[in-house]
C-alpha cells in the first residue's frame, strides 16, 4: 500500500481486505487515528487489522475508553469519544500507552483531543457512502 490511499470499499468483506494491507505496514510503536461518524466502521476497522496479528479482540467491552488485547503483539485500543475533558486521559494513563515499546495504539475519535496525539501518527478517516460502502482515506502524519 501506497499513502496517501484513497479507497472507495463496497462491503465489510472489502474493508476487511484494506485492513489487512494497510496492516501489512504497521510495526510496534506506530499510532493510528480513526475518525469518522458512529457506525462508520472504526472498531470493525482495527478488529480486522488485529485479525492480522492474531490478536484476540472478542472479550473487549465496546464501552471502555481502552482496551488491552495481545497476540503477536500487544494492541492499545483507546476511544475518545466519551472523555469529557483531556484531564481523564492522565488518568487513564495515557501517556504511557503512547511510549510501550511492545504495543500499536488505536485512537477512534482521534480529532475530538488532537492537541493530545503525538507528531507521527497514520489517520484512518472513514465516511459512510451508505448501508456498505465508505470512502477510507489513510495518511502518514510525520
Ligand atoms: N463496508 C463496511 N465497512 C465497515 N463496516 C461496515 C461496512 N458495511 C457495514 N458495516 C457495519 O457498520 C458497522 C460499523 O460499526 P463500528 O465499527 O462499531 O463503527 P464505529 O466504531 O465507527 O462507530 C458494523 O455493524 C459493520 O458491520
Ligand atoms: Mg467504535
Amino acid at each position: 500500500m501506497q499513502l496517501p490511499s484513497i479507497k472507495i470499499v463496497l462491503s465489510e468483506n472489502d474493508t476487511a481486505e484494506f485492513a489487512a494491507e494497510f496492516a501489512a505496514l504497521l510495526k510496534i510503536g506506530d499510532v493510528v487515528c480513526l475518525n469518522g461518524n458512529l457506525g462508520s466502521g472504526k472498531t470493525f476497522f482495527v478488529k480486522n487489522i488485529c485479525k492480522e496479528f492474531a490478536v484476540d479482540t472478542a472479550a473487549s467491552p465496546s464501552f471502555a475508553i481502552v482496551n488491552e488485547y495481545s497476540g503477536k503483539l500487544k494492541v492499545i485500543h483507546i476511544d475518545f469519544y466519551r472523555l469529557k475533558k483531556v484531564e481523564e486521559l492522565y488518568d487513564i494513563g495515557f501517556d504511557e500507552y503512547l511510549s510501550l515499546s511492545d504495543s500499536i495504539v488505536f485512537i477512534e475519535w482521534a480529532d475530538l483531543f488532537e492537541d493530545v496525539l503525538p507528531k507521527k501518527y497514520y489517520s484512518v478517516e472513514i465516511t459512510q457512502i451508505n448501508e456498505t460502502s465508505r470512502q477510507i482515506i489513510i495518511k502518514k502524519h510525520e
